[in-house]
């Protein structure tokens, strides 16, 4: 049962889009697990630029299923707005369904978002401000609207007044003025009106392609250190990036995953706040920004740069269970003398060779650095790991060893052509 979890194996923004784009081709079913509109996905093909927040990128692929998963918090002015842009920019696209779990994101979460963040002053967290931290309060409180009552012309108008006298209360508490009930429950059920199409009970539809051995692809979003609970709390995000949460997500029990392919970049980015033990705050950040073009897909946010980190993705490896790496951006790395990684900490003078848990302790550990070779050269035309030159993957080999993972995909380049292929085996168990 070919079973696959697409995971982001650091802070997010790997690049997971692109090999969601080319994975996708070949499943018959792309499941989003986690997160909402706070994430960006972006898939070059056939010279056009798609921009994908909340529908998985297996879209593109005509005759597959793009399920919008149980675990989703779901912007429905988002999602309409994404779905007219990609019809209009490729008119043959898959199937787009949504679960009648996934909850859907109103107005008040984003006001919230926003004002909570203010109150938060100096500890922001650098959210998204989305709304997605409190949609998913909601939904642990059990007051979050789901899409299947979204989309039920009986049961929205009540649910929206029970939940707005609750939220326009939080609202007033930040000296806001209350949210209009009419006004919400117009918009609102015209986006309703337009997406009910899509929504139906999706556990069955996954278990039965699963079932059948199918290819089935679980696509994540953000990365393993923005989870909820193993993630660098509380800088995170409020859903569970890490491959468990794909079994969460969508309804599949862990047995059932066959393998789980952990995304990196050959350097590490964050957005946010919260530690980031190999942060470049020098001009060589600033340079790896620019070239990379490292800038939000969702927000317009410089990234933050740094060396790559072996420690933290080697206790990615750990958490995701990864059974190979993807490698992206080596292209990006070209053109320098030598390239470091950390290999180890330095935590109040003594060596650490694991990733601390507690923020405080992240924030003052220094990291240990091992420097390797750098390559000369446009890798972008490079189709086989052979094409690469030594140094290159040489790197990729020390990443491989350090990590006990070996390395499955490696992107030289933004478009769908431009990736090798090195293990094909690690990619759909047979
Ligand atoms: P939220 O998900 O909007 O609540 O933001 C929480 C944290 O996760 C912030 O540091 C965001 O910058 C970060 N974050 C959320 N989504 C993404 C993503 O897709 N890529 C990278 N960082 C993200």
């Amino acid at each position: 049962m070919p079973t696959l979890v697409i995971v982001g194996a650091q802070w997010g923004d790997e690049a997971k889009g692109k090999l969601v784009d080319v994975l996708g081709s070949q499943a018959s079913l792309v499941v989003r697990y986690a997160g909402g509109n706070n994430a960006g996905h972006t898939v070059i093909a056939g010279g056009k630029e798609f921009k994908f927040h909340l529908i998985p990128a297996g879209i593109l692929h005509p005759g597959t299923k793009a399920l919008v998963g149980s675990g989703m918090v779901v912007c429905p002015k988002g999602l309409l707005e994404e779905w007219d842009r990609t019809i209009a920019q490729q008119s043959e696209l898959g199937d787009l369904i949504i679960s009648s779990a996934a909850h859907v994101v109103f107005p008040y979460h984003r006001m919230l978002d926003a004002l909570e963040e203010e109150a938060r002053g100096e500890n922001k967290i650098g959210t998204t401000t989305r709304g997605i931290g409190p949609a998913y309060q909601d939904k642990v409180a059990r007051i979050g609207i789901r899409m299947g009552e979204f989309v039920c012309k009986k049961r929205f108008p009540r649910r929206l007044k029970e939940v707005l006298e609750v939220k326009n209360r939080y609202l007033a508490l930040f000296g806001k003025e209350p949210l209009s009930y009419d006004e919400i429950l117009a918009e609102y059920t015209a986006y309703a009106d337009r997406i009910r199409p899509f929504v139906r009970d999706t556990e069955a539809l996954v278990a039965e392609a699963v079932e059948a051995g199918e290819k089935v692809l679980l696509e994540g979003a953000q990365g393993t250190f923005l989870d909820l609970d193993s993630g660098t709390y509380p800088y995170v995000t409020s859903s569970h990036p890490v491959a468990g949460g794909a079994c969460l997500g969508t309804g599949i029990g862990p047995r059932h995953i066959d393998a789980v392919l952990g995304v990196c970049k050959t350097y590490t980015t964050r957005v946010g706040s919260g530690p980031f033990p190999t942060e470049l705050t020098d001009e060589l950040g600033d340079h790896i920004r620019t070239i990379g073009k490292e800038f939000g897909t969702t927000t317009g946010r410089g990234r933050r740069i740094g060396w790559l980190d072996l420690v933290a993705l080697r206790h990615s490896c750990r958490l995701n269970s990864l059974s190979g790496l993807v490698v992206t951006r080596l292209d990006i790395l070209s053109d320098f003398e030598t390239i470091k990684v950390a290999v180890k900490y330095k935590l109040d003078g003594q060596e650490i060779d694991y990733l601390p848990g507690d923020v405080e302790v992240l924030a003052r550990i220094e990291p240990v650095y091992h420097e390797l070779p750098g390559w000369k050269g446009d890798l972008r035309s490079a189709r086989t790991m052979s094409d690469l030159p030594a140094e290159a993957r040489a790197y990729l080999d020390f990443m491989a060893e350090y990590t006990k993972t070996p390395v499955a995909i490696v992107s030289v380049g933004p478009d769908r052509a431009e990736t090798i292929v090195a293990n094909e085996n690690l990619i759909w168990a047979k």
